[in-house]
């Protein structure tokens, strides 16, 4: 990682993955590293903290319901496919833009690529990637995407052991359907550099294969 690329403009970099594999571990491991190479770098997440996040948290969590004859119930996937597209670009225009403005690494745990494999598997509607593309079409694209493939079984036993209750998506059936759908994203983003990295490895291993990615974004 050259310190002289820290000055010259900044780079978006997104860690994508199934629930427990590892993105936020090493968004942050990510962080760290950059930082202690004099880089300015930003961590941040999906859903944000900013107020259509938190919404978004509260509808994970159980908090906000449909209090319908068939509910309570999560809301309809469309709905949670327009919140959190403006969650996304309420993101980009409050944090993600200015600190790339002011040449700013920015690191983001989740971003479209999540919108896209969550409620297209929630849907199990052939049309629904196209939908949910469009909404995020007005979305900067990152300069990296990295994905961290791990198994289901191996992230339902992380997750276990992290031990809070189980979120809305945090069912095997639907995981199992998320990680296929992870294995091949780049079908569905022709042109985006994505970069694959066995997340079943110690967390030393993952943070130095995501170090040799970032590297090659960074030396361009
Ligand atoms: N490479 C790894 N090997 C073993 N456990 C890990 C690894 N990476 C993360 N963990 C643990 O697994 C759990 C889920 O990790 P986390 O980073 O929160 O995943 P995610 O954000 O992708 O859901 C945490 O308890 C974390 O400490
Ligand atoms: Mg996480």
């Amino acid at each position: 990682m050259s310190h002289s690329s820290a000055a010259v403009s900044g780079r978006f970099i997104v860690l994508e993955g199934i629930d427990g594999a590892g993105t936020t571990t090493q968004t942050e491991r990510l962080i760290d590293a950059l930082r202690a190479r004099d880089h300015r770098a930003l961590p941040t997440r999906e859903p944000t903290t900013g107020p259509i996040g938190t919404m978004i948290r509260q509808v994970l969590t159980g908090r906000i319901v449909v209090a319908d004859d068939r509910g309570p119930r999560a809301p309809d996937w469309t709905t949670m496919a327009l919140l959190f597209a403006a969650d996304r670009m309420d993101h980009l225009d409050a944090e993600i833009l200015p600190a790339l403005r002011q040449g700013q690494i920015v690191v983001s745990d989740r971003f479209d690529h999540s919108s896209v494999a969550y409620q297209s598997a929630s849907a199990q509607d052939p049309t629904a990637v196209a939908w949910i593309q469009q909404l995020n079409a007005r979305a900067r694209r990152p300069d990296l995407t990295i994905v961290l493939d791990v198994p289901e079984d191996v992230a339902a036993e992380r997750r276990a052991r992290r031990g809070h209750r189980a979120e809305l998506y945090e069912q095997s059936a639907f995981q199992q359907r998320l990680a296929a759908f992870y294995r091949d994203l780049e079908k569905h983003y022709p042109g985006e550099r994505i970069a694959h990295i066995d997340g079943r490895g110690t967390p030393d291993e993952v943070h130095h294969a995501i170090v040799r990615e970032v590297d090659a974004v960074l030396a361009k």
